[in-house]
Parts: structure tokens; sequence; C-alpha cells
């Protein structure tokens, strides 16, 4: 019989396999509780007061109209709200927040959107109500800095540049300067939103007496807001739990506290009751994260035979003026192509907008665009089909790093992308393909996403009802977490999926990492899989125990298979074996953290993108037509899920290419299209057929399940796909996103 519990994972027979999402029917019945849709006894509801203003003072607030509607119980702002205690922006500490100023900390405006007071009230209505009749009077100052796009060239725009932030390798300007065939072009990318479904919200609840802070937010990571809100409240954090059962997604913009949540805990503690914050789409727009907006200028110089020698990748990327969130656009490029000679600078110019945040993946997604795009034009400078530049550049180990790929499957991708999508039958020349009215244009990127991992615990109990419970502190914001960790049970103990009970998103469970930077898949699983081992030894030493079913056998020597234990004659149901003692069940506890495996390989995802627009010049309309992808991201636990988080970067990298932009008026750096209505993204209609292929490579090096992760790659190399399949079509290099039909006139 095989042995479950020492399967090695590299014939498995749940994980890898399709399946349905285990939380699938409790999303759709309506049964999965949402934050927003959380109540609880006596709850009050905020409202926030946003600044109609991005760069002033708040002069005075008249609030007696406000105050004196029905149901509102008090209205707080700066003279009135506790002095709580900053945490600080430092990740290291697992306490970071996204934006380090408190809510209502002092009367300076550093964005339009900034919370200036909070209403609070017996009814959601209520609140809102009377939100809109405070009146803030402002000092508006001249001077606002709305945009580093406006300014590209003056010296104030140019930032600060940060001396940690970059790399080098060899000599780049003079390799540059020496070049045979070069590139050098500025590439700018407007703000984005991250748009998530579900807004942020929080439900904060004194108990105790005040000495328990219970918070229900919306979040990505439940360990990070429970320390930040433990610095700020100056409370134990084993006195404050945050749980997120449900997340109608997040981007990035739910990893971190937001100001919104201290407003609404600093409340509630003060009336003395529950109270929920849902933040409006306007001030979810606003004051609840973006992507900044980017400048970067890349150089690359090259041999006529195509082979890269020097790369050199500036970046400038917006901050706030109340903290230094940092967009690192140069961070995939040291290890993208194999060039001696390389260097990245990184540049932050703090502007009068809300403090920007990651937005799925941060920096690189931007990087990429420049980079890919550059590499275009260097194809087309020597005469060269783009896929051939790319191979003939291959980076056979990660030239940053020097150390060997634990797995990469670059080549593949391109090969079996271009061979699906009919690249052979491109023709190279300018607007040479046509389809009636419409001129179609080609083109491609590679794209990548660093692969890690976080430390990790996790919990399994084994229970007399034949069911199994993992439980771990991590979160589902939608992409399968809970269906993966039921997998990972199942594999390894042979329970069917509906045995299987899986808690995540409390911090009262073992510590769990965030869901970001697509690690959570790699860093959780094995964790799991340590504490389901770790259960099964438990049951093992039951069954062999005095009394036990395997009473005087050698725990060793039971093996696991389909929910039971068997010494190769009998076997007995987990259930049975805890009955024989009396037992209603048994504990397990597994953890996991990155280790020396780090210093032995590079762990990065690869993949290709070939794209086909449409473009109709009579009346400046583009279509994406096809968009055919290969990706390498080691085995995919659930395939449908990761196919679709594969998909879904797709479609937001059709926004980001042709859409999104986040339009703040360059007189007062006011955000103008705060709202669904404006800010464009890709609708149905926009959205062509994909076609995605999952190289099945598992990564082995990188843990037992060959897990890279698969979140964020997706979204990376599709812009630039676009914009050179537009500069196939129509000859013009379009070196600004999003591209607008106005750029296409
Ligand atoms: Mo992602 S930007 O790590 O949610």
């Amino acid at each position: 019989m095989n042995d479950l519990n020492q399967s090695t994972l590299d014939q498995p027979k749940v994980v890898g396999q399709r399946t349905p999402r285990i939380d699938g029917e409790f999303k759709l019945t309506g049964r999965a509780g949402y934050t927003g849709e959380l109540s609880v006894e006596g709850m009050l509801y905020g409202y926030p007061v946003a600044a109609t203003i991005a760069h002033g003072t708040l002069e005075r607030l008249e609030l007696d109209e406000a105050l004196a509607m029905p149901g509102v119980v008090d209205i707080f702002h700066h003279a009135n709200f506790p002095r709580l205690h900053r945490s600080p922006n430092s990740m290291g500490h697992g306490d970071q927040v996204s934006e380090v100023r408190l809510p209502f900390e002092d009367e300076r405006i550093y964005y339009h959107g900034q919370y200036v007071a909070l209403v609070v009230a017996e009814s959601f209505a209520q609140a809102r109500a009377a939100a809109q009749r405070v009146v803030a009077r402002y000092r508006q100052e001249a001077g606002a800095i709305s945009s580093l796009l406006d300014g590209a060239h003056d010296s104030h725009s140019e930032g600060e540049l940060l001396k940690d932030a970059g790399t080098r390798r060899g000599d780049p300007e003079a390799a540059f300067d020496g070049a045979a065939v070069k590139v050098d072009a500025v590439y700018h990318i407007a703000a984005e939103s991250h748009l998530q479904m579900e807004m942020h919200a929080t439900l904060a609840e004194w108990r105790d007496g005040g000495s328990r802070l219970v918070v229900h937010e919306s979040s990505q990571g439940v360990f990070y807001q429970r320390n930040a809100m433990a610095r700020i409240f100056d409370l134990a954090q084993e006195n404050i739990e945050v749980i997120s059962h449900y997340i109608g997604s997040g981007f990035g913009n739910k990893l971190f506290m937001w100001p919104h949540a201290v407003a609404a805990a600093g409340a509630a503690r003060e009336l003395g009751r529950p109270l929920k914050l849902v933040l409006p789409r306007p001030q979810d727009m606003t004051s609840g994260g973006n992507r900044p907006a980017s400048r970067q200028r890349l150089r690359l110089g090259a041999d006529r035979d195509g082979r890269l020698s020097a790369v050199i990748h500036d970046s400038t990327t917006e901050t706030s003026l109340v903290d230094r969130y940092v967009d690192a656009c140069g961070s995939a490029t040291p290890s993208f192509y194999a060039c001696d000679n390389l260097a990245v600078s990184q540049r932050i110019l703090a502007l009068n907008h809300g403090t920007p945040c990651p937005m799925r993946a941060p920096g690189e997604v931007s990087g990429i665009f420049a980079l890919e795009t550059a590499m275009d034009e260097l194809a087309v400078a020597l005469q060269m089909d783009p896929v051939e530049l790319r191979l003939r550049n291959y980076a056979h180990k990660d030239p940053e790093s020097g150390l060997p790929w634990s797995s990469k499957q670059l080549d593949k991708c391109l090969h079996s992308a271009a061979e699906r999508f009919g690249w052979a039958q491109r023709d190279p020349g300018i607007g040479a393909m046509r389809d009636g009215d419409e001129i179609i244009g080609y083109g491609m990127a590679a794209c990548t996403w660093f692969a890690g991992r976080q430390p990790c615990q996790a919990r399994v109990e084994l229970r007399a009802d034949g069911t199994l419970f993992a439980a771990c502190g991590t979160q589902d914001i939608g992409t399968g977490t809970y269906t993966i960790v039921a997998q990972t049970v199942a594999e390894l103990t042979g329970v069917a999926l509906a045995d299987i009970e899986v808690k995540l998103g409390e911090t009262s469970l073992p510590a769990g990492p965030l869901s970001g930077g697509s690690m959570a898949t790699a860093t959780t699983l094995p964790a799991v899989a340590a504490a389901v081992r770790d259960a099964l030894g438990a049951l093992k030493e039951v069954a062999t125990g005095h009394g036990g079913v395997f009473a005087g056998c050698d725990a060793d020597s039971l093996t696991v298979a389909e929910g039971t234990l068997s010494d190769g004659e009998r076997s007995y149901r987990f259930a049975e074996v805890l009955e024989a003692m009396r037992l209603s069940s048994v504990n397990g506890q597994g953890s996991s953290a990155p280790g020396e495996e780090k210093k032995q390989y590079s762990f990065r995802s690869f993949g290709a993108h070939f794209v086909e627009v449409r473009v109709d010049p009579g009346i400046s309309r583009v279509r994406v037509s096809r968009v055919v992808s290969s990706m390498d991201i080691g085995r995919a636990i659930n395939p449908p899920t990761a196919r679709n988080q594969v998909e879904g970067g797709i479609v937001m990298g059709i926004g980001m290419g042709l859409f999104e932009k986040l339009d703040y008026d360059p007189r007062d750096a006011r955000l103008i299209n705060a709202n669904v209505a404006d800010y464009i993204v890709p609708v149905h209609a926009d959205i062509p057929e994909i076609d995605v292929e999952l190289l099945d490579y598992p990564d082995f090096k990188f843990n037992e399940f060959g897990a890279r992760g698969v979140g964020e790659i997706g979204l990376t190399g599709i812009a630039p796909a676009i914009s050179n399949a537009l500069y196939h079509a129509t000859g013009k290099r379009y070196r600004d996103l999003p591209v607008t039909i106005e750029a296409l006139l």
C-alpha cells in the first residue's frame, strides 16, 4: 500500500487536479460574510468626510447642522480624536501600514480625499446624510504638486534618488556609448486604481471594558494589521483579534492597514459601541491606495547580432507627502536578460496625491512595460524577429545573483505560445496585415515575476467524527486558498474534500503569511503538510499505544491511505482509531520557512504573451482581438483557479495598456475620476479569446509541492505586447500608457 504520509508529491492524486472551490457554493448562495455585510448588536456606522482640496490647511469645520441630524451620535476630527501612536512603515517587524500618518493627526491637507472628519450615526444612511452636511473651510495653497508626467523635464520633478535601491554591474555607460545599435527612450505609465470589487471595510468592536479589540477587516494580511493596531492603540498583540474570512479581492491595497481602520477603531473605543466603516468608492480610490505613475528611461545597447552589451534602467515613481512608497520598476530588469553591463536606479517624487501602494505585480509590471517595449524597439532597429532577440539574450542562470535557476522554461513558453498564436505567419512590415478596414498588428513580450516564500505556521486536527480540520492565519482573497489547503490535506490523508474543513483569516489561528507577492501558495502548503504529518504521527502514537487498535505495533510501520491507518493486513479509519481510545481528536502543528535553497538557486517564474490587435484607422478604434500566453509557474495546485489568475492578470493588463488612468487635475492635484463611471476599465466586450497554457514543470527545488505562485505574472508583459502590436499595425511607437483613442488619432 502506498503511504500517503511519506508521499514526495511527485505523483499527486488531488494536488494538480481540477478541484471546484470548496467555498464556491457558500459564496454563490450568499452565506459567505464579507466585512461590509457583517453586523453586531448595537453597531454604529461611520462615514468619512474627505478633503476637497489637495494642498492647504483645514481652517474650520462647521458641524452644528450635521450634529443635529437624526441618528447622529458624534463627529470625530482633529480636535477631538484620541491621540494615538504611529506604527512605523517597516516590513521587517510585521507591523507595516500603508500610510503612517494617523487620521486627523494634524490640520494640514496633503491630498484630495484625506479624511478631515468621521461622522458616526445609528444607520449608514444617517451617517452619509450627515457627512454631506459637514462644512469644511480650507485655506487652499497654490503649488500643489500634481504629476510627474506633467513636469517631466524640470529639475524638481526628478525626485529623490534612493541610494540603496539601485544595482550595477560592469560599466554600463561606456558599454552603451560604444554599442553598435542603441535604444534610448522614455516611458510613462499613468497612476492606476486597484478598483477591487469589495471596497475597504472595517468593523471594530471593543470588548471586556475596552481592553480587547476585535476587528473585521477586508485584509490581505490579518497579522500585519493586528501588529500595527497593537502599536497604534498601545495594546498587547494578544488583546487584538483581526478577522478576514472572505475578501472581495485585494490587489495589494489590502496588504497593509490604512487610516480608515484606525479611525473606525478609535471612534468605536471613544463611543463604547461597535462601529462599521465601509469606504465609499471615491474614497477607496483617493485614500485607499493606487499604483503610482512612473517615468522610466531605458537605454539598451547591443551588437549587430542583437547581443545586449548595456542595459540602463532609470525610474521615478510617485509617492505621497505623508509616506514613502517605492514602486521598484527596475527590480526584474537585472535578472531578465544576459548582459554584463547593467545599471538600475530608482527615484521617488512626493506629490499631493493619496499614498500609493503595491498593486498586482508592483514595480515589475511597470518596469517590464519599459524593458519589453525597448526590446521590441531594438528588434526593429536590428531588423530581427523579437522572439529571436529574446532567445539570443537568454539568461541561462540569474545574471544578477550568478545562481542557477531552480527551473526556467522561458524558451518553451516562447516557442509554445508562438506556435499556438501563428507567429510564423506574421508579415513584419508595418501595416502589412489587413482584414477589410482593419489593420492587424502582432506583438509579443516576455514576462516574469519573482518567487518567494515567507515563514508560516499551521494546525491540523483529525476528529473522531471522521472530519479533518486545517487552520492557518493566511487569507483567501478570492484566489482559491481555501481549496488548495483542502487539496493538500486530502492529498496527504486520502480523506475526501467534503470531509475537510479549512479555517483561514484570523489572528487567533497559527501565524500565516500575507496574501501577496504571489507567495501564499508556496508559503502556506508546506506548513499545512507539516501539520498533517504531525497529526498523523500523533494518530499513529494513539493507535499503537496501550489499548490502541494497533497496540504494540511499531508506529513507523503503519501506512496511511484513504483516511485509514494500516499495518498491511488490517486497516482502520482515523475515526475508529480515535474512538477506540475515546478521543475526540488529535492535533498536529506544522511550520515552514524559506531555507538554504535561497542560497543555492534563483527562483522566478517566466512566461510569454502574444497579442493580436485590430486597428480601424477610419474611426480610431483599437481592439485586442487575441491573446495567447504560456506560463512557467511550476506546478499549478488547482489548474482552473491558477489559469483564472493568469486570465485575470491579462484582463488587467489590457486595462493598463488601453484604458486605466487616474486623472489628476494639473492645476490643483484633485483626482477627477474617482468613480467607476469615469475611471475606465475593460468590460467583457473588450476582452478577446484568451488562450492560456500552464506548462507543467514542478519546481521541487522551491518546495515539495513544486509551486511557485501565479497571482501576478499574468499581468506582466501584456501592456508591452499590446504596444508592440500597435507599432506593428501603425508604425507609431506608443511609450505612454494607457494608449487611449486620442493617442491613436
Ligand atoms: Mo499583491 S500587490 O502582493 O497583492
